[in-house]
């Protein structure tokens, strides 16, 4: 045997015993006459003693050597009460050397001193780290909560396929060359999406996956090319099955995962978001919503604001001291291009009910005290605006909204504000093809009472589509489906698609409908994205053992790489060519 206990086990109550333990060097410290050595392994650290004539014993020893100790366990003299083994260490008297180690290219402790390319191309020493390990223990129990969850409500848990077929819809696909068909390729899936819906078409009614997709888009820190979902379908059901369902799902998360009662999941319509926030996801644990200022603004002779479509204003609550230089910084921050704003007005609230605001040259007190009632500010706030043409002074202003927040520290990593938002258009129009695209996808369901507008004015159609959002994070999102054949058709010919193109690309999906399919409709929530969440970060990567980093890149196996010229013979491809 191997080992009798594990490092995080022995307590007081097991003194006098003789135990085998296994692990890594952790550290160790010689006082002369005793050294002591901490073993590490993912269950804890516990303290090892050897007396002076074990000196050679311990001579040889280095940081994460892999050793078997056996020894007595004994009542420590000084305790440490941070750690579970605190109050016990070993009187060792055997000790073997299981495999040396080099000396590691960072310390293996919680806040470590390596970079973070380091840390990348050595992932399996860093993952010897507690927040790491701390990490994936919590996917592991998210993933097993989320089985518990769906298999009791009679889901099940069917597998589709990887190598499947490349569409134009979405993000760019990742291809993989076929040898036996040569010159074509396979895709890896963006998502499972049309295999679920041919599972409800089969009569499966309720199926999920914890499912990897991949998609080759730009990367940031929510996204990775390879990411996991929970993916799920169901069949007869209304969009208010499935709000339900999967309320009820990240409920269930938090509470068994981390004793949360979530008591309250509103949902807010893409239209009101947008008017409220700026924003389809917005971030609800703090208020600072929207105000249109345009009748208090107009008509005097700051001609910005007067043909401005829209002029919005936020309160920073009790940030009417901002100094000059906070204020530049501020509209430093609106101004810069990923922002777009050409510039940022404010008004001071002051204490004693006075106002002052950088346009002072064009209104008075009592027009700024309008302004202070709009927006229900109050003595001790500041108030910002933002004008312009409406769409995108919103989106400027979630901007400035969120980043306020973060220097107020109004976004408490700890506090969990979820909600639904719902009716989000159907397609968005695109500068650049000159054509719709489907906003979600294009199996997604107009609302009915919408139906009519598909042919006149088709950018003004709602979809039956919701997104799960979490702290201003879009944790999920899906739809009822289309599942008529004609319907299906029309959407295809909306978004550009000849008749051909369409059978072409979608023809197995079209075909199954004409065999009995049931209404259905699902969802996808971001897997990684909810472990990150859940463990009070905004980066994904850390959730994942073996992350890909900003380009793409595995920097630890080294890949994408090159492949040998016989494999692309094999392929029949030729590189030249290309
Ligand atoms: P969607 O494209 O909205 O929907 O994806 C669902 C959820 O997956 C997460 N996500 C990502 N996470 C990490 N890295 C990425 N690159 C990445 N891309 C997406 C997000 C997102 O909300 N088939 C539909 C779902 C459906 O209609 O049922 C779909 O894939 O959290």
């Amino acid at each position: 045997m191997y080992r009798t206990h594990t490092n995080g086990e022995l307590r007081i109550e097991q003194a006098e015993q003789q135990v085998t333990l296994c692990g890594w060097v952790q550290k160790i410290r010689d006082f002369g006459g005793m050294t002591f050595v901490d073993l590490r392994d993912r269950y804890g650290i516990t303290q090892l003693v050897f007396n002076d004539t074990q000196k050679p014993m311990v001579s040889s020893l280095g940081r994460e050597f892999v050793v078997q100790v056996t020894g007595k366990v004994a009542e420590r003299q000084s305790k440490n009460l941070n750690i579970a083994t605190g109050e016990i260490e070993i009187i060792v008297s055997t000790l073997t050397v299981l495999n040396k180690s080099k000396t590691p290219p960072f310390t293996i402790e919680d806040e470590t001193d390596g970079g973070e390319e380091l840390r990348m191309k050595y992932r399996y020493l860093d993952l010897r780290r507690n927040p790491l390990r701390k990490n994936l223990e919590l996917r592991h129990r998210l993933s097993m909560e989320t089985r518990k969850y769906l298999d009791g409500l009679n889901f099940l848990e069917i597998e589709t396929p990887y190598l499947i077929k490349s569409t134009p819809e979405g993000a760019r696909d990742f291809v993989v060359p076929s040898r036996m068909n040569a010159g074509q390729f396979y895709a890896l899936p963006q998502s499972p999406q049309t295999f679920k819906q041919l599972l409800m078409v089969s009569g499966f009614d309720r199926y999920y996956q914890i499912v990897r997709c991949f998609r080759d888009e730009d990367l940031r820190a929510d996204r990775q090319p390879e990411f996991t979902q929970i993916d799920c379908e169901m069949a007869f059901i209304e969009q208010e099955d499935i709000l339900n369902t999967f309320e009820g799902m990240v409920t269930y998360l938090f509470k068994t995962v981390k004793g949360i009662e979530l008591t309250e999941f509103p949902r807010m319509d893409y239209a009101t978001a947008m008017e409220k926030y700026g924003c389809d996801k917005p971030d609800i644990r703090f208020e600072m919503t929207f105000n249109y200022l345009n009748k208090e603004t107009q008509n005097k002779e700051f001609s910005v604001f007067n043909q401005a479509e829209a002029v919005i204003g936020i309160v920073a609550e009790g940030c009417v001291s901002y100094t000059r230089k906070q204020l530049d910084e501020l509209t430093d921050f609106v101004r810069r291009p990923q922002v777009g704003a050409k510039g940022l007005v404010y008004v001071r609230c002051n204490e004693d009910g006075t106002f002052k605001s950088s346009v002072d040259k064009f209104y008075t007190e009592a027009d700024l005290k309008t302004w202070a009632e709009k927006c229900n500010a109050k003595a001790g706030d500041l108030i910002l605006v933002l004008s312009g043409d409406k769409a995108a002074t919103q989106v400027q202003m979630s901007a400035l909204r969120l980043h306020l927040a973060n220097e107020l520290g109004l976004r408490n990593p700890n506090v969990y504000a979820p909600l639904w938002v719902y009716d989000f258009p159907l397609l968005e129009w695109n500068e650049e093809s000159g054509r719709y695209h489907a906003m979600h996808h294009p199996f997604t369901s107009p609302k009915m009472e919408d139906l009519n507008l598909l042919e006149t004015d088709p950018g003004k159609v709602r979809a039956n589509a919701y997104d799960i959002v979490l702290n201003g994070t879009e944790i999920g999102g899906g739809s009822i489906r289309i599942h008529d054949r004609a319907v299906q058709s029309k959407m295809f010919d909306l978004l550009g698609f000849t008749k051909e193109d369409a059978q072409e690309q979608f023809g197995f999906l079209m075909n199954a409908f004409e065999y009995g399919a049931p209404p259905h409709g699902g969802i996808a929530l971001g897997f990684d994205r909810l472990c990150a969440l859940f463990g009070g970060q905004e980066t994904i990567r850390d959730f994942i053992a073996f992350p890909k980093n900003n380009n793409g890149r595995d920097v630890m196996i080294d890949s994408p790489s090159l492949i040998s010229q016989i494999q692309l013979d094999e392929l029949n491809i030729d590189l030249k060519v290309i």
